[in-house]
């Protein structure tokens, strides 16, 4: 039985990351997934994680009961603060319907699925290039999806024109897919002043504005001026989707924590909304997992806690900037073909390297640093002691 089934193809970025567990080289260097590391190279937990999980075993009330399916009711209040600023009109008017999800690609799922529920032949527009996953989650739900313009190869910056002419060109009412902030994966969002220009196009347009925010806090280090855009648009009336996440900002990867959002006109539609996300996640996965919500949950309501959670996450993005330098300043001392100055004013986890497919595939079989094929490089997985090993294997690739 199920000789007919064919082998599937690794996926684009967990697979490199299955491949680098296989290799059994001692100078094997794991740049591909997007997941930070210490500067020792290993994964970390916040210690205002560590200091919530703490409190939480403490709980004389804490259950394993089930949640509903649409989350915990504090956990996503708290969530819609974060993203939407505690000023927030919408908020204040209680227009915006929000669910908890299991983490960004939930979230996105959940989006897709109420597509194709109540905005049937609606086409999702998605930059290109982008998250992999943006495109694939489109074809396994079956919501059309095409691409606008972003990258410009030559100038390794935003093709802003063709991204507003692909923008306009897109049917009356479609949904655009943003990036909130730090693009994944060429690690260049457009300006204020660009932001401004691709509102006004798609409010003229009467599109939906699909915010994906994996990075909140990682572009700037700074939780609210990474979701300014977000908030403009919001500000401005715009209908907007949502999706969340809290794997790298919190360093949650393997708890699922997120939330999926719909703006409403009106209160009586979000109660009809959350109503239908309802019917979804009961017969997606019937409800959220608990216990990432509750450190989250636990983090955002107690001062300290959430202080100390920005100073992470800031040292974070810092210890980041710090290996773009230390990898630039290495490829220049090495005399490196090139103009390498985009690893330093690229922002976010990623450096979008230029490197060809041939050349990435070089970097993985001859030299065992585990990179993207199409030339992404997790900063977030350099460190003082491998940069060097990089940018070696970067300049011979580069040379030959
Ligand atoms: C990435 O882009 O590497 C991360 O978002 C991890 C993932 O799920 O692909």
């Amino acid at each position: 039985t199920w000789n007919e089934v064919p082998a599937a193809p690794l996926d684009p970025i967990l697979g490199v990351n299955q491949k680098f567990q296989a290799d059994t080289s001692a100078e094997k260097v794991n740049v591909s997934i997007g997941a930070y590391r210490t500067d020792e190279g290993k994964p970390m937990v916040l210690s205002c994680v560590k200091k919530a999980e703490a409190l939480l075993l403490e709980q004389s009330d804490l259950n394993k009961e089930y949640l509903p399916q649409r989350g915990d009711a504090t956990y996503v209040q708290l969530c819609q603060k974060m993203l939407f600023g505690e000023k927030s009109k919408l908020l204040a008017s209680g227009v915006v319907a929000t669910a908890q999800t299991l983490s960004g690609t939930g979230a996105l799922r959940l989006g897709a699925e109420f597509m194709k529920k109540f905005a049937k032949g609606k086409t999702v527009y998605i930059s290109n290039p982008t998250w992999g996953t943006h495109n694939s989650i489109m074809t396994q739900a079956g919501v059309p999806f095409s691409h606008y313009r972003y990258w410009n190869a030559a100038g390794r910056d935003l093709d802003l024109a063709g991204m507003l002419e692909d923008i306009e060109a897109a049917p009356e009412g479609s949904v655009i897919m943003l990036h909130a902030a730090a693009h994944n994966p060429t690690g260049v969002d457009p300006t204020a002043e660009q932001w401004g220009e691709i509102m006004t196009v798609c409010k003229a347009k009467k599109h939906v504005c699909w915010f994906d925010s994996a990075y909140q806090g990682f572009a700037t280090g700074d939780l609210d001026i990474d979701a300014t855009a977000m908030r403009a648009f919001a500000d401005e009336g715009l209908p907007l989707f949502v999706s969340q996440s809290f794997a790298k900002n919190f360093g949650l990867y393997g708890e699922r924590v997120g939330t999926f959002s719909i703006t409403c006109d009106t209160p009586e539609a979000v109660k009809a909304v959350m109503s239908q996300l309802d019917i979804i996640i009961r017969n997606l996965y019937s409800n959220p997992p608990k216990h990432g919500a509750n450190i989250v949950k636990t983090v955002l309501s107690d001062p300290a806690l959430y202080q100390e959670w920005r100073d992470e996450l800031k040292a974070m993005s810092l210890r980041i900037q710090d290996m773009r330098t230390a990898l630039y300043d290495e490829l220049t001392s090495l005399g490196t073909p090139g103009s390498w100055t985009h690893i330093t004013s690229q922002i976010g986890m990623f450096s979008f390297t230029g490197l060809s497919p041939e050349q990435c595939t070089q970097m993985v079989e001859k030299h065992h640093v585990y990179m993207l094929n199409n030339g992404r490089v997790s900063m977030a997985g350099v460190t003082s002691k491998n940069v060097k090993y990089i940018a070696k294997a970067i300049d011979d690739v580069v040379r030959n």
